[in-house]
């Protein structure tokens, strides 16, 4: 902890600290010894065990918020990033310190949450599993549009990922490690495909919102999509024509990243589908969301492979969720499944169930299973996936978990919820407490909301015997969490 002197600290000074933890959401945060005891501080850009000059920008009664003004002493745990728009990027959040070290904050942020806010032992969080592989991992990115801003004036087109914490700019990029190779070139030639187009006016009336990439990791197989508002320009067939020579050009030479350290062979990436979606977005009109395909499949397909051998294939569209960690899904996948460890009589329910992937994977060793998913296309595809992979005794149900979960009549021996950030809402949490399963598997990506919601279950008598962080976003903040309750 710093020790200042004993007078008041206000907005505006600048005093000297040393950071001595990452929080969640990668700020650096350090403790003032003050009048009234400790105040914590927080700061961006540190990492624990840097020294640091700072200006108090924000001062509530519990923390305060610092900049930097100057580097005392830089901690030993920093690395030169590998990528040059790193700190600008809101791509990447923890590139300065290097993997090891990521983990090891990760682990303790999973320990914090579980501790805090769920009220159980720091012991139930096994250690930490990290990727392979920390680069190239990611199977979707989605790249946004912007103007460049001059002098107060709209300027040029760009194309790249959100500035960090400033959501409406964006940082031109050229290069990005997080998905693959052929990304910088490509986004660089999407971006002077568009500008090109627009210098001549022919974007006009129409936004161009962003365009996002989807690849299998494993299948090799790539999915463009350009989305827009209120109109579609008149150049798409040439646009998905620019995208395919791009794609040629890169077979035989690029391949496929993030597979190095695996026994899988490196594939060639090939673009077997490219949609425009079109957002219709009018001031007092509901919203609408089309999507076109320009030219190819309307889907791509991936296949995954859990430890135990079992491979399954599935079908991704535009708006389907699916693990953008491939690798890491696997994983995943395989630890939710042990953790429900489900019998050939079982009845089990995968809520929050996407394209229905844990679902299938539970259906290969389960009685029956029966998945709830709000999202009408991902349900699409996780009936289209069951079928693909001859799996009969699943059944999708398209809605939302809370209204629709009361209608399945059969009481599920384990239930497996994968929800969102913000967790389950407390009807949902009722609900499946009603049905009394002898299991509950909780699959997170929010360490907080799902500490809160094993907190509610436990004071319904479900005990909680493990917690296991997987890291599917090496780079970033974030992190994935698979847990077990039982009755
Ligand atoms: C983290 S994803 C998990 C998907 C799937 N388990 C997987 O691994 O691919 C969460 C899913 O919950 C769905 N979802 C969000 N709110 C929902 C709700 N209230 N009811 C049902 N599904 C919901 C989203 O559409 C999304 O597909």
């Amino acid at each position: 902890m710093t020790e200042v002197s004993d007078k008041p600290i206000n907005k505006g000074d600048v005093i000297e600290l040393e950071i001595e933890s990452l929080a969640f959401g990668a700020e650096g945060v350090g403790h003032l010894k003050t009048d009234k005891g400790s105040l914590a501080v927080f700061v961006e850009d540190t990492v624990p065990g840097d020294i640091v000059k700072i200006r108090i920008g924000t001062m509530k009664r519990k923390f305060a918020r610092g900049y930097i003004v100057d580097f005392i002493k830089k901690s030993p745990l920093r690395i030169t990033p590998r990528c040059k728009h790193f700190g600008s990027c809101g791509g990447c959040a923890l590139q300065f310190i290097d993997y090891a070290t990521q983990l090891k904050i990760k682990e303790q942020h999973v320990k914090d949450a579980i501790t805090r806010l769920g009220g159980f032992e720091e012991t139930i969080v096994k250690p930490i599993i990290g990727c392979k592989e920390p680069w190239y991992y990611r199977n979707k990115m989605e790249f946004s549009f912007s103007r460049e801003f001059k002098d107060g004036v709209e300027g040029r087109l760009t194309l790249g990922l959100h500035v960090r914490r400033r959501h409406h700019d964006v940082t031109e990029l050229s290069a990005c490690f997080l998905m693959n190779d052929y990304i910088g070139g490509l986004v660089t030639g999407v971006r002077d495909f568009f500008r090109k187009k627009d210098e001549k006016g022919r974007l006009k009336e129409i936004s161009l919102l962003n365009f996002t990439m989807r690849e299998g990791k494993n299948s090799g197989e790539v999915m463009a999509n350009l989305t827009g508002e209120n109109g579609e320009p008149d150049f798409l067939d040439e646009f998905a024509a620019y995208l395919r020579d791009f794609f040629a050009q890169l077979n035989g030479g690029e391949q496929m990243r993030g597979l190095k350290e695996t026994e899988q062979p490196i594939i060639t990436p090939k673009l077997v589908s490219v949609y425009f979606t079109q957002i219709i977005n009018f001031k007092g009109r509901p919203k609408k969301t089309m999507e076109r395909l320009l030219w190819g499949r309307e889907f791509i397909s991936e296949s995954l492979k859990t430890a135990d051998g079992t491979e399954l294939k599935f079908r991704i569209s535009p708006r389907s969720f699916f693990q953008p960690n491939t690798r890491q899904a696997e994983v995943l996948y395989g630890l939710a499944i042990e953790a429900a460890a489900p019998k050939n009589t079982d009845t089990v329910f995968d809520l929050f169930c996407g394209a229905g992937t844990i679902g299938c994977f539970c259906a290969r060793r389960a009685g029956k299973v029966y998945g709830i998913e709000l999202n009408e296309s991902a349900v699409k595809n996780a009936r289209d996936n069951a079928d693909d992979n001859g799996i009969k005794n699943i059944e999708f149900i398209s809605g939302d978990v809370g209204k629709l979960l009361g209608t399945i009549g059969k009481k599920p021996d384990t239930v497996i919820v994968d929800p969102p950030r913000n967790g389950m809402d407390p009807k949902a949490v009722e609900m499946i407490v009603s049905y009394a399963p002898d299991k509950i598997v909780y699959v997170s990506c929010n360490p907080s909301t799902l500490a809160r919601d094993l907190g509610m279950l436990k004071k319904t008598g479900y005990r909680l015997l493990s917690v296991q962080p997987v890291d599917m976003f090496p780079q970033t903040y974030h992190i994935e969490c698979v847990a077990l309750m039982e009755k």
